[in-house]
């Protein structure tokens, strides 16, 4: 069944894929991995080929042998010799200083003797791979070499990774700057959550399922619950992340639009522009924090040192840098002020070295009155419905039942349709379905500039609070589940975390 019949996608797929960044670690880890396993399951344009740009001194022979490597490690397909020839012939290297104009009239010449070659017009996708202090210099490069002019027959189309600017002032000027040369619908903000299987999943289980749609509301859900938690550190990120913190680096962006999705009505239609309105209202939605909110509702945490799995592991101080005051961890609470939620709490909570490596969304369900089969020596389990992201993927009901062992107890079932991805099908990486939908235009799964706005209002006043509150970090250990006022913060209203 096509799930989206209202938006078909049927433009020119042909394309020239421009990386700049083509030597980095995300095109290493995700974007030929993702290239790879699209020509793997026959999904890659006729037309097509991938121009990586670096700044590194190299033939396109040499990337593509130092490309392979790579991808045999990070590949969720086996690697076929067949299949990796096919695709490295589309790959060529092109060495360029981002800040060099010559380099782009150069850039601009290679592309075109590629257009013939895979008879392509003209057709587009300028990645962007790149740290951000590089993404308005190459726009304006692309500007002035009038690479990115729209043509009668071609498109020209930039994907940008995040961060999307530092707080709200540097994404409202990086936005101007990239839309003096790309109109907004030719702009695709990667956020790759949205690109994972059960983020998409979310609106056809809402609105696919009578049972929970006509559940979803403040008059039977009791709270939800959001945790994107990671084992691991931040690796060699330390640099970008002593600027970023839980906040922006996952907050802002992938957990505000986890609850756009959880939270917004029904749209009119599937097309891009209708599903973002609705999301859009919901970031509106959200309570403004009052001083008084900012200190009771947030809670801010940094790892020290740990076990985990075993192994011990160093403190973030330790790891990136001493005295840091840097978030690694943040757990918030929040109402959304629209007649659909207002009194149903929203507990959200990511952070870095925690004991479990999960990302799940708990909806906890009304309790009914206790008065026919609950009393007190018997509590009454709540209905909870979780949307498993990652590792396992699917979905988990609760529900109560009469216990046959014991002829008169209550217990409560578990239905579990999770997998892990490497079990069942080997599900398809985020990577490869959004950079699909920008060869075919569907901007669905992207970030708007008003949600990108939107979220950064909410962002910049809790790290501004952040910042300025003195805090005694580290103050959870590595591997444990984040600092006791986390769990404070649910105990306080008779709540608590469930597992994930
Ligand atoms: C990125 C963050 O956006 O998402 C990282 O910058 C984080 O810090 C990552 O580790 C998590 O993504 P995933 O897909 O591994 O859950």
């Amino acid at each position: 069944m096509n799930i989206n019949p209202a938006h078909q996608v049927t433009g020119d797929m042909s394309a020239l894929m421009v990386i700049f960044g083509g030597t980095g670690d995300l095109t290493n880890r995700k974007l030929i991995p993702a290239l790879y396993n699209l020509i793997y399951d026959q999904r890659l344009p006729k037309h097509f080929a991938i121009v990586a740009v670096g700044r590194k001194d190299m033939d396109h022979e040499q990337y593509r042998k130092q490309i392979f490597e790579q991808l045999k490690k990070y590949s969720r397909n086996d690697i076929d010799e067949m299949l990796w020839k096919n695709l490295s012939c589309l790959i060529y290297y092109f060495k360029l200083n981002f800040t060099d104009s010559v380099g782009y009239e150069g850039l601009d010449i290679f592309l075109r003797e590629l257009d013939n070659t895979y008879q392509i017009p003209g057709n587009r996708l300028f990645y962007l791979a790149v740290a951000p202090d590089f993404f308005e210099t190459i726009v304006m490069h692309l500007h002035k070499s009038k690479m990115a002019a729209v043509t009668k027959n071609s498109w020209k189309r930039l994907i940008i990774e995040k961060p999307f600017g530092k707080d709200l002032k540097t994404a409202r000027l990086l936005n101007g700057k990239l839309r003096e040369v790309f109109r907004e619908d030719d702009i695709y903000r990667i956020d790759h959550y949205l690109g994972k299987e059960m983020i998409q999943n979310i609106l056809v289980l809402r609105f696919c399922n009578l049972v929970f749609e006509s559940l979803w509301s403040n008059q039977f859900i009791d709270n939800i619950q959001i945790s994107l938690a990671e084992k691991h550190g931040v690796g060699a990120r330390g640099g970008y992340y002593e600027q970023s913190g839980a906040m922006r680096d996952m907050v802002q962006n992938h957990l505000l639009q986890i609850v756009s999705l959880i939270a917004m009505e029904a749209p009119i239609n599937l097309t891009p522009d209708a599903i973002k309105m609705e999301k859009l209202k919901v970031l509106n939605s959200i309570e403004r924090f009052s001083p008084e909110l900012l200190k009771n509702n947030i809670v801010f945490g940094q790892y020290g040192k740990g076990i985990i799995d075993g192994h011990p592991v160093p403190g973030y101080q330790e790891e990136v840098s001493e005295r840091s005051n840097t978030e690694t961890f943040i757990a918030m609470k929040f109402y959304i002020n629209n007649f659909r939620w207002a009194g149903t709490p929203f507990y959200i909570r990511t952070g870095k070295r925690l004991g479990v490596h999960a990302a799940e969304i708990v909806i906890q369900f009304k309790a009914l009155p206790d008065i026919l089969y609950f009393s007190n020596d018997t509590e009454q389990e709540p209905n909870l419905l979780v949307i498993k992201i990652q590792p396992n993927v699917g979905v988990f009901f609760q529900f109560n039942t009469r216990d046959f062992n014991t002829e008169k107890e209550i217990m409560s079932a578990k239905m579990d349709t999770s997998h892990t991805s490497r079990a069942q099908g080997n599900t398809p990486e985020a990577y490869e379905k959004l950079i699909l939908d920008v060869i075919k235009g569907d901007s669905t799964l992207f970030s708007s500039w008003d949600e990108v706005e939107a979220s950064w209002m909410i962002a910049d006043k809790i790290t501004e609070y952040g910042r300025r509150r003195k805090l005694n970090l580290p103050n959870y250990d590595a591997g444990s589940m984040g600092p006791i006022q986390s769990f404070e913060l649910l105990a306080r209203d008779c709540r608590k975390w469930w597992n994930i």
